[in-house]
């Protein structure tokens, strides 16, 4: 999933500050239990999230793509007092395990989880949000980013993960099949040519971008 050789990984990873506690048994459980554990965010990443949250100190955070809740949580460790997020998943057999999670990390009256297709959900809130956090199906990450930019606040900032998908994307298009890929390469695209956004992208774990709604 890494980009970066994997002692570069190891070094970043040791002078980085350490996860709560909590979040180590989540990352824990979820190689010990999960069929595609390498989904979950993890400490770096999931340290540079939770940065970002605190810098923002969101009122109102979307995530879509919760999974075993990892990444939600390093999320809501940034929400203002009042704050509240919501994270859509389409997998109901994780419900009792992230409730679970949420629970032991004290944060379940500050996080809604919602089960079902996020194409269907997010629609339906009636929220514009401060951050917004894309990691779910690589396929419908355009159409992901149209529904979040309907529901971001100005000035509101949007992650995007999974940007540079193992490098695949410098892969040639033309006779190429890998639907995750072609769609992560024209995703990239639409958000470069739109000029309602700034926008950063970042050689971290898979890569990572930072897009900020700017009219
Ligand atoms: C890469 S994982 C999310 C990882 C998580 N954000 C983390 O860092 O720990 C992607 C998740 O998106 C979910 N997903 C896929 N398609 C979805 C959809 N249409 N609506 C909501 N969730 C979806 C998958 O079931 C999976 O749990």
């Amino acid at each position: 999933m890494s980009i970066v050789n994997a002692g570069i990984d190891k070094y970043i990873e040791k002078h980085t500050s350490q996860a709560h506690s909590i979040l180590n048994t989540i990352e824990r459980e979820t190689y010990l239990k999960s069929i595609y554990p390498r989904m979950i965010s993890g400490k770096v990443q999931g340290r540079f999230i939770a940065m970002i949250s605190k810098m923002i100190r969101p009122e109102y955070i979307l995530e879509i793509g919760t999974f075993t809740g990892y990444s939600a949580i390093c999320l809501a460790e940034g929400l203002s007092e009042n704050g509240h997020l919501h994270t859509i998943e389409i997998n109901k057999e994780l419900k009792e395990q992230n409730k679970n999670y949420f629970d032991k990390a004290g944060i379940k009256n500050k996080i809604t989880t919602h089960f079902g297709n996020a194409l269907d959900i997010i629609p339906q809130l009636g929220i514009q949000f401060d951050l917004i956090f894309i990691d779910a199906d690589k396929v419908n990450y355009g159409r992901y980013y149209d529904l979040s930019m309907g529901k971001l606040k100005m000035g509101g900032f949007i992650l995007v993960d999974n940007v540079l998908w193992s490098g695949k994307v410098l892969a040639e298009i033309s006779g190429n099949t890998d639907k995750d890929m072609l769609a992560i390469k024209e995703f990239n695209e639409k958000v470069q040519q739109d000029k309602r956004v700034e926008n950063v992208m970042i050689p971290l774990r898979d890569g990572i971008s930072l897009i900020q709604k700017i009219c």
